[in-house]
């Protein structure tokens, strides 16, 4: 036999692909994180039928980086999961990295890594809406494609893979608690499909420009990233808790403001009030598509087209690396 001379490494954080239920028909009530990453992998190559040629090539090899429900997902995490990233992808001979990850924050950790990530090789995000031991399990099949798109893929680039779609992390949401197909690019629309092991990337697709924040190395102490919250307008929208935010010691405030930006008059003079003690603010729209366009009544900083969630990621980078840069 021929020996496989590149790799591709699946990293495990646990999630509802490695979830369990009390019983194979009970999808909804279960524990996600239970099962290790070596065992979901041999789920995936247990499918009923081959690997793909293509994928025959290449050694896979895998390392549970953490386990948990992703909804407890932490900034120590990410700095862990960040740094075997880098580790596997500075490897010649690995060409890939595959993760499995809950859906219910796995859009924050690809769009963390796209911004901390310097290689030029692609990491694949995937998850399940099912448990692993549900009758009729998703995240096997999710895995499988996963592992056939970054077997196929060059280049940089963060993606999320599941459900037959390919997603890019600049733009993916998760857009429904229960549905197989729980993410969605919203207007930009997905980047590719993914069927019977053929990976199909949409002409129309263009990825985003590259933008780097902060080198891994450079990333500090989980302890010492600073706070950041996100904060809504809504009808009566009030400028208390923003006022005991700021007086806690907030560092950063992400408004999901409404429409284009807009914040209620009463949340805004809070805004003025902690922008005055220092505090660093964000306005991207509740909005779940579409991108606040900047106009001369918005008088704090947009956000481009990240979601809210996103957007206090990016305000987290900004601000660690303003830190270092005095
Ligand atoms: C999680 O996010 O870890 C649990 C939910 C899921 O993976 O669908």
């Amino acid at each position: 036999m021929q020996a496989k001379n590149q790799k591709i490494v699946v990293l495990g954080t646990g999630g509802t692909i490695a979830g369990e239920s009390k019983s194979a028909n009970e999808g909804l009530t279960y524990k996600a994180a239970q099962r290790g990453i070596s065992e979901i992998l041999r789920s995936a190559s247990d499918l009923n039928s081959q690997w793909p040629t293509f994928l025959d090539d290449f050694q896979l090899e895998s390392e549970q980086v953490a386990q948990l429900d992703s909804k407890d997902m932490d900034f120590g995490t990410w700095i862990h999961l960040a740094k075997r990233c880098e580790h596997w992808l500075d490897m010649v001979d690995v060409s890939a990295v595959v993760i499995t990850h809950g859906t219910d924050t796995l859009e924050e950790t690809a769009f963390f890594l796209s911004q901390v990530m310097t290689s030029n090789k692609p990491i694949v995000l995937t998850c399940a809406m099912r448990p692993a031991n549900f009758k009729d399990a998703d995240g096997p099949r999710n895995l499988r494609a996963a592992l056939c798109v970054a077997a196929t893929t060059k280049g940089r680039g963060t993606w999320l893979v599941a459900a037959g779609e390919i997603h890019h992390s600049q733009y993916v949401q998760k857009v429904h608690p229960t549905r197989l197909n729980a993410f969605d690019s919203g207007e930009i629309g997905m980047a590719g499909r993914i069927a019977n092991d053929q990976v199909q990337w949409h002409e129309t697709f263009v990825p985003p420009a590259f933008t780097h924040s902060m080198a891994v190395s450079q990333l500090p102490d989980a302890a010492s990233w600073p706070w950041v919250e996100i904060v809504m307008n809504h009808v009566n929208a009030l400028p208390l808790h923003i006022d005991a935010l700021v007086q806690a010691g907030v560092k950063g405030l992400v408004v999901a403001g409404t429409g284009n930006g807009s914040i209620h008059t009463k949340m805004k003079e809070s805004l003025f009030r902690a922008q005055q003690s220092h505090v660093e603010i964000r306005v991207s729209t509740r909005c779940n598509q579409g991108s606040v366009i900047p106009n001369e009544r918005h008088e704090f900083e947009t956000a481009g087209g990240l979601s809210p969630v996103k957007t206090r990621v990016a305000l987290l980078l900004d601000i660690m690396s303003q830190h270092q840069s005095h």
